[in-house]
Protein backbone atom coordinates (compact mmCIF):
# COMPACT_ATOMS: atom_id res chain seq x y z
CA UNK A 1 0.00 0.00 0.00
CA UNK A 2 0.80 3.58 -0.70
CA UNK A 3 1.97 5.40 2.23
CA UNK A 4 0.06 8.63 0.91
CA UNK A 5 -3.22 5.79 0.97
CA UNK A 6 -2.28 4.91 4.56
CA UNK A 7 -2.46 8.63 5.64
CA UNK A 8 -5.39 9.41 3.57
CA UNK A 9 -7.37 6.72 5.03
CA UNK A 10 -6.38 7.79 8.56
CA UNK A 11 -7.75 11.37 8.22
CA UNK A 12 -11.21 9.78 7.05
CA UNK A 13 -11.47 8.42 9.84
CA UNK A 14 -10.23 10.18 12.51
CA UNK A 15 -12.71 12.78 11.01
CA UNK A 16 -15.47 10.31 11.69
CA UNK A 17 -15.04 10.76 15.35
CA UNK A 18 -17.37 13.87 14.67
CA UNK A 19 -20.18 11.76 14.29
CA UNK A 20 -20.06 10.36 17.60
CA UNK A 21 -21.45 11.13 20.95
CA UNK A 22 -18.12 12.52 23.64
CA UNK A 23 -18.50 8.74 25.10
CA UNK A 24 -18.34 6.74 21.83
CA UNK A 25 -15.77 9.63 20.58
CA UNK A 26 -13.63 8.73 23.22
CA UNK A 27 -14.03 5.06 22.81
CA UNK A 28 -13.77 5.42 18.83
CA UNK A 29 -10.30 7.64 19.60
CA UNK A 30 -8.65 4.80 21.81
CA UNK A 31 -9.73 2.51 19.15
CA UNK A 32 -7.89 4.15 16.31
CA UNK A 33 -4.73 5.12 18.28
CA UNK A 34 -4.22 1.06 19.52
CA UNK A 35 -5.19 0.60 15.04
CA UNK A 36 -2.40 3.29 13.98
CA UNK A 37 0.34 3.04 16.55
CA UNK A 38 -0.20 -0.16 18.67
CA UNK A 39 3.11 -1.75 19.66
CA UNK A 40 2.14 -5.50 18.71
CA UNK A 41 -0.25 -4.90 15.33
CA UNK A 42 -0.24 -1.11 14.84
CA UNK A 43 -0.11 0.08 11.25
CA UNK A 44 2.94 1.95 11.77
CA UNK A 45 5.07 0.01 13.83
CA UNK A 46 4.34 -3.02 11.12
CA UNK A 47 5.45 -0.40 8.37
CA UNK A 48 8.74 -0.34 10.83
CA UNK A 49 8.99 -4.17 11.24
CA UNK A 50 8.68 -4.38 7.58
CA UNK A 51 12.09 -2.05 7.21
CA UNK A 52 14.22 -5.22 7.11
CA UNK A 53 12.80 -6.79 4.05
CA UNK A 54 13.61 -3.53 2.00
CA UNK A 55 16.76 -3.68 0.10
CA UNK A 56 19.44 -1.44 1.76
CA UNK A 57 19.89 1.20 -0.63
CA UNK A 58 16.14 2.06 -0.24
CA UNK A 59 16.18 1.58 3.21
CA UNK A 60 16.95 5.28 4.54
CA UNK A 61 14.05 6.66 2.12
CA UNK A 62 11.83 4.09 3.33
CA UNK A 63 12.33 4.69 6.89
CA UNK A 64 11.76 8.40 6.55
CA UNK A 65 8.65 8.49 4.86
CA UNK A 66 7.45 6.02 7.59
CA UNK A 67 8.67 8.74 10.52
CA UNK A 68 6.70 11.42 8.59
CA UNK A 69 3.73 9.49 8.75
CA UNK A 70 4.43 8.60 12.37
CA UNK A 71 5.06 11.96 13.27
CA UNK A 72 1.53 13.32 10.89
CA UNK A 73 -0.40 10.72 13.01
CA UNK A 74 0.78 11.53 16.38
CA UNK A 75 0.07 15.36 15.59
CA UNK A 76 -3.61 14.65 14.34
CA UNK A 77 -4.37 12.03 17.31
CA UNK A 78 -2.70 14.98 20.10
CA UNK A 79 -4.72 17.53 18.27
CA UNK A 80 -8.29 14.93 18.62
CA UNK A 81 -7.36 14.26 21.88
CA UNK A 82 -7.31 18.12 22.63
CA UNK A 83 -10.67 18.46 20.42
CA UNK A 84 -12.33 15.56 22.82
CA UNK A 85 -11.28 17.20 26.06
CA UNK A 86 -12.68 20.29 25.08
CA UNK A 87 -16.04 19.13 24.09
CA UNK A 88 -16.18 16.60 27.36
CA UNK A 89 -15.34 20.05 29.44
CA UNK A 90 -18.86 21.92 27.74
CA UNK A 91 -21.18 19.39 28.35
CA UNK A 92 -20.14 18.93 32.10
CA UNK A 93 -20.39 22.59 32.14
CA UNK A 94 -23.75 22.57 30.51
CA UNK A 95 -24.75 19.22 32.71
CA UNK A 96 -24.48 21.33 35.87
CA UNK A 97 -25.23 24.74 35.15
CA UNK A 98 -26.71 26.23 38.16
CA UNK A 99 -29.40 29.39 36.81
CA UNK A 100 -28.56 31.10 40.11
CA UNK A 101 -32.28 33.62 39.13
CA UNK A 102 -34.26 31.67 40.11
CA UNK A 103 -36.60 32.63 42.67
CA UNK A 104 -37.64 30.61 45.75
CA UNK A 105 -41.29 31.38 45.46
CA UNK A 106 -42.40 28.44 47.53
CA UNK A 107 -39.42 28.34 49.54
CA UNK A 108 -40.88 28.17 53.36
CA UNK A 109 -38.67 29.08 56.33
CA UNK A 110 -38.17 26.91 59.25
CA UNK A 111 -39.24 27.81 63.03
CA UNK A 112 -37.98 26.46 66.42
CA UNK A 113 -39.47 23.12 68.05
CA UNK A 114 -42.06 24.61 70.84
CA UNK A 115 -39.93 23.00 73.31
CA UNK A 116 -36.93 24.81 71.70
CA UNK A 117 -38.91 28.33 72.40
CA UNK A 118 -40.10 27.40 75.66
CA UNK A 119 -36.44 26.62 76.98
CA UNK A 120 -35.30 29.56 75.41
CA UNK A 121 -37.74 31.83 77.03
CA UNK A 122 -36.79 30.14 80.38
CA UNK A 123 -33.29 30.39 79.95
CA UNK A 124 -34.05 34.27 79.08
CA UNK A 125 -36.28 35.30 81.79
CA UNK A 126 -33.61 34.17 84.43
CA UNK A 127 -30.78 35.07 82.67
CA UNK A 128 -31.68 38.84 82.94
CA UNK A 129 -32.70 37.82 86.86
CA UNK A 130 -28.60 37.35 87.20
CA UNK A 131 -28.70 33.32 86.93
CA UNK A 132 -25.76 31.34 84.93
CA UNK A 133 -26.51 28.62 83.30
CA UNK A 134 -24.68 24.88 84.61
CA UNK A 135 -24.90 21.77 83.28
CA UNK A 136 -24.30 18.16 84.11
CA UNK A 137 -24.03 14.80 82.88
CA UNK A 138 -26.94 12.90 81.59
CA UNK A 139 -25.49 9.65 82.68
CA UNK A 140 -25.57 10.04 86.37
CA UNK A 141 -24.62 8.32 89.39
CA UNK A 142 -26.61 7.01 92.00
CA UNK A 143 -24.75 9.66 94.50
CA UNK A 144 -25.69 12.72 92.52
CA UNK A 145 -28.87 11.59 91.18
CA UNK A 146 -30.48 10.57 94.62
CA UNK A 147 -27.99 9.88 97.61
CA UNK A 148 -26.73 13.69 98.08
CA UNK A 149 -29.93 14.99 97.09
CA UNK A 150 -31.29 13.37 100.85
CA UNK A 151 -32.89 9.85 98.91
CA UNK A 152 -31.05 7.23 100.33
CA UNK A 153 -31.63 3.57 98.74
CA UNK A 154 -34.74 2.36 99.64
CA UNK A 155 -36.43 5.73 100.45
CA UNK A 156 -40.10 5.83 99.14
CA UNK A 157 -39.13 8.72 96.90
CA UNK A 158 -37.21 6.94 94.73
CA UNK A 159 -40.13 5.12 93.54
CA UNK A 160 -41.78 8.30 92.58
CA UNK A 161 -39.05 8.46 89.80
CA UNK A 162 -39.01 5.19 87.63
CA UNK A 163 -35.44 5.07 86.45
CA UNK A 164 -33.65 3.44 83.95
CA UNK A 165 -31.00 1.71 85.97
CA UNK A 166 -27.97 1.13 83.76
CA UNK A 167 -26.16 -0.54 86.56
CA UNK A 168 -26.94 -0.02 90.22
CA UNK A 169 -25.25 2.80 90.67
CA UNK A 170 -25.09 4.24 86.89
CA UNK A 171 -28.79 5.88 85.42
CA UNK A 172 -29.92 7.89 83.08
CA UNK A 173 -30.62 11.32 85.06
CA UNK A 174 -34.45 11.04 86.44
CA UNK A 175 -34.49 14.75 86.71
CA UNK A 176 -31.64 17.87 86.66
CA UNK A 177 -31.37 18.25 90.06
CA UNK A 178 -27.96 16.16 90.57
CA UNK A 179 -26.95 19.45 88.65
CA UNK A 180 -27.57 21.36 91.83
CA UNK A 181 -24.50 19.10 93.84
CA UNK A 182 -22.12 18.83 91.05
CA UNK A 183 -22.23 22.96 91.24
CA UNK A 184 -22.33 22.99 94.76
CA UNK A 185 -19.07 20.87 94.98
CA UNK A 186 -17.13 23.05 91.81
CA UNK A 187 -18.14 26.34 92.82
CA UNK A 188 -18.06 28.55 95.97
CA UNK A 189 -21.34 30.56 97.16
CA UNK A 190 -22.36 32.50 96.49
CA UNK A 191 -24.45 30.68 93.58
CA UNK A 192 -27.26 31.34 91.65
CA UNK A 193 -27.84 29.17 88.49
CA UNK A 194 -30.42 27.58 86.44
CA UNK A 195 -29.64 24.44 84.93
CA UNK A 196 -31.54 23.13 81.45
CA UNK A 197 -31.94 19.28 80.47
CA UNK A 198 -33.23 15.82 79.16
CA UNK A 199 -34.06 13.72 82.07
CA UNK A 200 -35.38 10.16 81.54
CA UNK A 201 -38.42 7.94 83.30
CA UNK A 202 -40.11 4.95 82.64
CA UNK A 203 -43.07 6.87 81.91
CA UNK A 204 -45.24 6.95 78.68
CA UNK A 205 -48.90 8.01 78.53
CA UNK A 206 -50.54 11.07 77.40
CA UNK A 207 -49.26 13.93 79.56
CA UNK A 208 -45.32 11.77 80.30
CA UNK A 209 -42.86 10.99 77.67
CA UNK A 210 -39.40 8.88 78.65
CA UNK A 211 -37.17 11.31 77.74
CA UNK A 212 -38.45 14.96 78.64
CA UNK A 213 -36.51 18.42 79.56
CA UNK A 214 -36.44 20.24 83.26
CA UNK A 215 -35.03 23.25 83.81
CA UNK A 216 -33.61 23.46 87.61
CA UNK A 217 -33.26 26.95 89.84
CA UNK A 218 -30.39 27.05 92.59
CA UNK A 219 -29.85 30.09 94.78
CA UNK A 220 -27.20 29.96 97.62
CA UNK A 221 -25.58 32.71 99.62
CA UNK A 222 -25.93 34.26 103.18
CA UNK A 223 -29.21 35.34 103.78
CA UNK A 224 -31.93 33.91 101.34
CA UNK A 225 -34.80 33.72 102.34
CA UNK A 226 -38.75 31.55 101.03
CA UNK A 227 -39.83 34.82 100.41
CA UNK A 228 -37.28 35.54 97.91
CA UNK A 229 -37.63 32.10 96.39
CA UNK A 230 -41.25 33.29 95.95
CA UNK A 231 -40.70 36.89 94.45
CA UNK A 232 -38.53 35.15 91.75
CA UNK A 233 -40.89 32.59 90.94
CA UNK A 234 -43.51 35.19 90.73
CA UNK A 235 -41.62 37.42 88.33
CA UNK A 236 -40.83 34.15 85.97
CA UNK A 237 -44.33 32.92 86.46
CA UNK A 238 -46.03 36.02 84.95
CA UNK A 239 -43.01 37.12 82.37
CA UNK A 240 -43.59 33.03 81.24
CA UNK A 241 -47.18 33.02 81.47
CA UNK A 242 -48.48 36.88 80.80
CA UNK A 243 -48.63 39.67 83.68
CA UNK A 244 -52.36 39.01 84.74
CA UNK A 245 -51.24 35.15 85.87
CA UNK A 246 -52.75 34.03 89.33
CA UNK A 247 -49.83 32.28 91.44
CA UNK A 248 -50.28 30.58 94.33
CA UNK A 249 -48.07 28.41 96.70
CA UNK A 250 -48.58 25.37 98.23
CA UNK A 251 -47.11 22.97 101.20
CA UNK A 252 -45.92 20.26 99.52
CA UNK A 253 -42.90 17.56 100.06
CA UNK A 254 -39.51 16.86 98.33
CA UNK A 255 -36.37 14.99 100.27
CA UNK A 256 -34.01 17.86 98.75
CA UNK A 257 -35.84 20.55 100.27
CA UNK A 258 -37.34 22.01 103.66
CA UNK A 259 -39.91 23.10 103.88
CA UNK A 260 -40.75 22.92 99.94
CA UNK A 261 -43.75 23.81 97.96
CA UNK A 262 -45.83 23.26 94.95
CA UNK A 263 -46.59 26.04 92.78
CA UNK A 264 -49.73 26.67 90.75
CA UNK A 265 -51.01 28.91 88.25
CA UNK A 266 -54.88 30.03 87.47
CA UNK A 267 -56.19 27.72 84.76
CA UNK A 268 -54.92 29.22 81.26
CA UNK A 269 -57.83 27.53 79.23
CA UNK A 270 -60.65 28.29 81.78
CA UNK A 271 -58.83 31.42 83.62
CA UNK A 272 -60.14 29.59 86.84
CA UNK A 273 -63.70 28.71 86.50
CA UNK A 274 -62.73 24.91 86.11
CA UNK A 275 -62.65 22.41 83.20
CA UNK A 276 -61.03 19.00 82.08
CA UNK A 277 -57.42 20.67 81.76
CA UNK A 278 -57.49 21.83 85.56
CA UNK A 279 -59.92 18.91 86.96
CA UNK A 280 -62.15 21.06 87.55
CA UNK A 281 -59.43 23.18 90.17
CA UNK A 282 -59.48 26.18 88.15
CA UNK A 283 -55.67 25.54 89.13
CA UNK A 284 -52.66 24.12 87.45
CA UNK A 285 -49.24 22.68 88.95
CA UNK A 286 -46.39 23.62 87.16
CA UNK A 287 -43.08 23.76 89.50
CA UNK A 288 -41.74 22.08 93.04
CA UNK A 289 -39.79 24.55 95.05
CA UNK A 290 -37.92 24.81 98.36
CA UNK A 291 -35.64 25.86 100.63
CA UNK A 292 -32.43 23.36 100.35
CA UNK A 293 -32.27 21.05 103.02
CA UNK A 294 -29.55 20.94 105.58
CA UNK A 295 -28.50 17.70 104.66
CA UNK A 296 -27.86 18.37 101.04
CA UNK A 297 -25.55 21.53 102.19
CA UNK A 298 -23.41 19.20 103.86
CA UNK A 299 -23.53 16.90 101.68
CA UNK A 300 -22.24 19.25 98.75
CA UNK A 301 -19.31 20.66 101.64
CA UNK A 302 -21.19 24.18 102.50
CA UNK A 303 -21.74 25.01 105.84
CA UNK A 304 -25.36 25.35 106.49
CA UNK A 305 -24.53 27.32 109.77
CA UNK A 306 -23.19 30.26 107.50
CA UNK A 307 -25.20 29.21 104.24
CA UNK A 308 -28.83 28.58 103.17
CA UNK A 309 -30.62 28.69 99.74
CA UNK A 310 -33.68 27.78 97.81
CA UNK A 311 -33.83 25.52 94.36
CA UNK A 312 -36.68 25.10 91.85
CA UNK A 313 -37.56 22.71 89.22
CA UNK A 314 -39.78 22.94 86.41
CA UNK A 315 -41.01 20.63 83.55
CA UNK A 316 -40.47 22.19 79.80
CA UNK A 317 -43.16 20.03 77.94
CA UNK A 318 -45.51 20.39 80.29
CA UNK A 319 -45.15 24.63 80.33
CA UNK A 320 -45.39 24.16 76.80
CA UNK A 321 -48.33 22.52 76.35
CA UNK A 322 -49.93 24.75 79.12
CA UNK A 323 -48.84 28.11 77.21
CA UNK A 324 -49.78 26.69 73.90
CA UNK A 325 -52.70 24.80 74.99
CA UNK A 326 -51.53 21.14 73.77
CA UNK A 327 -52.84 18.10 75.13
CA UNK A 328 -51.38 15.48 74.02
CA UNK A 329 -47.25 15.45 74.72
CA UNK A 330 -46.45 12.95 72.23
CA UNK A 331 -47.23 15.57 69.91
CA UNK A 332 -44.06 17.42 70.91
CA UNK A 333 -42.21 14.13 69.70
CA UNK A 334 -43.43 13.07 66.55
CA UNK A 335 -42.41 16.35 64.44
CA UNK A 336 -45.32 16.33 62.16
CA UNK A 337 -45.19 19.43 60.55
CA UNK A 338 -49.12 20.06 59.86
CA UNK A 339 -48.09 20.36 64.13
CA UNK A 340 -45.10 22.68 64.11
CA UNK A 341 -46.29 25.13 61.49
CA UNK A 342 -48.95 26.16 63.99
CA UNK A 343 -45.49 27.70 65.99
CA UNK A 344 -44.82 29.98 63.66
CA UNK A 345 -46.64 33.22 64.41
CA UNK A 346 -45.37 33.14 68.27
CA UNK A 347 -42.16 34.29 68.27
CA UNK A 348 -41.64 33.82 71.70
N1 LIG B 1 -36.49 17.27 91.01
C1 LIG B 1 -37.93 17.39 91.16
C2 LIG B 1 -38.63 16.48 90.19
O1 LIG B 1 -38.06 16.06 89.25
C3 LIG B 1 -38.36 18.80 90.92
C4 LIG B 1 -37.92 19.76 91.96
C5 LIG B 1 -38.70 20.01 93.08
C6 LIG B 1 -36.68 20.35 91.90
C7 LIG B 1 -38.31 20.87 94.06
C8 LIG B 1 -36.26 21.23 92.89
C9 LIG B 1 -37.10 21.47 93.97
O2 LIG B 1 -35.09 21.82 92.86
O3 LIG B 1 -36.69 22.30 94.96
O4 LIG B 1 -39.78 16.17 90.40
Amino acid sequence: MDFNDILKKFKEEIEKIKEFDIKEAKRYFENLKVKYLGRKEGIIPNLFKKLREVPPEKRKEFGQKINLIKEEVEKALKEYYEFLKQVEKEEKLKKEYVDVTIKFKDFEAGSLHPVTKTLNRIVEIFTNMGFAIADGPEIELDFYNFEALNIPKGHPAREMQDTFYITNEILPRTHTSPIQIRTMLSQKPPIQIIAPGKVYRRDSDPTHTPMFHQVEGLLIDEKATFTDLMGILNIFLKEFFGKDTKVRFRPSYFPFTEPSAEVDIGCVICKGKGCRVCKGTGWLEVLGCGMVHENVLKNANIDPEKYQGFAFGMGVERLTMLKYGIDDIRLLFENDVRFLRQFKPFLT
